[in-house]
């Protein structure tokens, strides 16, 4: 009995401060889906949730979608939630006395705000989930979150309906101090959205790395509404838009915590895009409501990066394979950037760099075994552009197969014999790239001109390596894929599958930590006053 009435006590004394309930919520919601998911693995792959882990020596099935589990998860605490915020409304309208204040005063904007965030993330749960299951074409994919934020959008026209934005300090002698932006504004919201889910969804494909870089920005962004509500300076208006936030991001956090625990290195799960596009879609809501999109933004610089180095990808200026994610070495152990083929014709035309052994491959040098495996992911990863066609066939026809078997001869300069078997041939970093190819005009290429152009301009920033063909050495063969993984490997060399997780995360960090600096140091230089 006395349990009882400790634990009623409890629920009243706590259910009048819903950040309490929150953080309740979330640690719930984290040891719920940290049980809940190893639970349901087999029903998903029994249902054909599954995929390879293309990473690993083992052909290992392993479930796929599992981030619907946390994104229900997720939405049941938030559906428990939606009370609290509201509880002394509830609490007045039971005394007689204040009803009728209490009906007066209820801030229905702000249920509308957080049902129709609820709705917005609910309904990116359930695109992710339909991706995952019918592999949905990019360019029908692409709209799809700004969509789902209309209803975000409209309570935002009604609530605040806020459209202009300050003008930073050096501007304003040209632009004034306000510019309101009108519709135009929603159109950015609605591209913030987009942004938010895609870009986690295209750093991605090594273990744990969408959910790890998914906690960094949480975290970030929990740490920024907890420093707004800290400071004296926070007008009332933004503590309870930063109160907002950090109910959305808590219980984000807790699902995401229990999700990581079987996803990271070696997973036993995958996330699926359900969860890319609701991390994202969560992301989206807090700042579009929180009002604070640009630094929502400034916790993207990674994946703004991403996306910036993968355009030429992804707007098909340059091929585009179904996985670019980087090459798992069976050899070694360690992760090495993938390649695309940029000349499919100049490829087929190359005299090939490897001759397979009289007595197949298993008795090479592990080096030698390298070089076959490589030029055989590359052909492979290379010679299937993204179409939408059935991810699981796509991924097996990305691992490593066995490599052709033609004979040939190394031109001099782009082959060096290796040292321990003349009859095959490795590459050579200068046959990567050669210098009389520089200044040279655009060779003849399948290469569109503004492909060609890009390739030799991110080959000059140094991020991308060419290969170019080794009769003229000038016509652009094939390409590291434009990702920060594939960067990451191609600046600090090959590195185990977890490191490379750990370095995306740490990027992240760095990244944040310069976030903050800009928006609680540097701000003071370009607005007057914080908002
Ligand atoms: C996006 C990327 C693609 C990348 C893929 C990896 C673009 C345009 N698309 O495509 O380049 O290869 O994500 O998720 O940039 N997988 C692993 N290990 C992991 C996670 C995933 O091997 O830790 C593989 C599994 O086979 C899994 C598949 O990736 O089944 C999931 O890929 P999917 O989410 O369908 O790819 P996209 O989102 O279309
Ligand atoms: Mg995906």
């Amino acid at each position: 009995m006395a349990q009882y009435t400790l634990a009623s006590l409890l629920i009243l004394t706590t259910a009048y401060d819903p950040l309490t309930v929150n953080i309740g919520f979330a640690v719930l919601a984290g040891i719920i889906t940290w049980f809940a998911v190893p639970a349901l693995s087999e029903i998903f792959i029994k249902a054909g949730l599954k995929g390879m882990d293309l990473c690993k020596k083992s052909k290992q099935i392993i479930p796929e979608s599992m981030g619907m589990v946390a994104g229900l998860i997720y939405l049941v605490v938030m559906f428990l939630f939606i009370p609290f915020p509201f509880m002394k409304w509830f609490a007045a309208s039971q005394d007689g006395r204040q009803e009728e204040l209490a009906l007066l005063t209820f801030p229905h904007l702000k249920l509308a705000e957080l049902l129709s965030a609820l709705l917005s993330i609910q309904s990116m749960v359930f695109l992710g989930f339909a991706d995952d299951v019918l592999d949905i074409r990019w360019r029908f994919k692409m709209p799809l979150p700004a969509i789902a934020a209309i209803p975000l959008l409209v309570v935002y026209w009604v609530n605040a309906g806020v459209t202009y934005i300050v003008v930073p300090i050096p501007l304003r002698p040209i632009l004034g101090h306000l510019i309101d932006l009108g519709v135009l504004y929603y159109i950015y919201m609605g591209m913030v959205a987009i942004f938010c889910t895609h870009s986690i969804n295209i750093m991605a494909g090594i273990n744990g790395v969408e959910v790890g870089q998914s906690l960094v920005i949480a975290v970030s962004i929990a740490l920024n509404d907890i420093l707004f509500l800290q400071s004296s300076s926070s007008s009332a208006p933004a503590i309870e838009t930063h109160l907002f936030s950090l109910y959305f991001i808590l219980p984000f956090i807790g699902v995401s915590v229990g999700l990581f625990i079987h996803n990271r290195y070696p997973s036993r799960v995958f996330i699926g895009d359900t969860y890319c596009y609701f991390a994202g879609m969560t992301f989206a809501v807090v700042g579009i409501l929180a009002h604070y999109s640009k630094t929502l933004l400034l916790f993207f610089i990674p994946q703004i990066f991403n996306f910036l180095l993968s355009a030429p990808q992804l707007f098909r200026l340059v091929p585009c394979p179904r996985h670019r994610i980087p090459r798992f070495n069976r050899g070694t152990g360690l992760m090495e950037p993938s390649r695309v083929i940029l000349d499919q014709e100049a490829f087929d035309e190359e005299p090939l760099t490897i001759i397979k052994p009289r007595h197949g491959t298993q008795h090479l040098h592990p080096q030698q075994q390298m070089t076959l495996r490589r030029s055989a992911s590359t052909a492979s990863l290379g010679g299937s552009t993204q179409t939408g066609s059935s991810s699981h066939t796509l991924q097996e026809s990305a691992l490593p197969a066995d490599p052709p078997s033609r004979s040939v001869t190394p031109p001099p300069g782009q082959l060096t014999p290796s040292s321990s078997s003349p009859s095959l041939f490795s590459f050579s970093p200068s046959s990567l790239i050669p210098s009389k190819s520089r200044h040279s005009p655009m060779p003849r290429t399948s290469l569109k001109r503004s492909g060609w152009i890009c390739v030799k301009l991110l080959e000059a920033l140094g991020l991308t390596q060419v290969r170019y063909d080794a009769q003229t050495g000038q016509r652009p063969i094939e390409m590291t894929n434009l990702t920060i993984m594939n960067l990451i490997l191609l600046k600090a060399g090959p590195m185990s599958e977890q490191n490379l997780t750990l370095s995306v995360m740490l990027v992240q960090t760095i990244c944040s930590a310069i976030a903050f600096i800009i928006r609680h140091q540097l701000v003071i230089y370009v607005y007057d006053v914080p908002s």
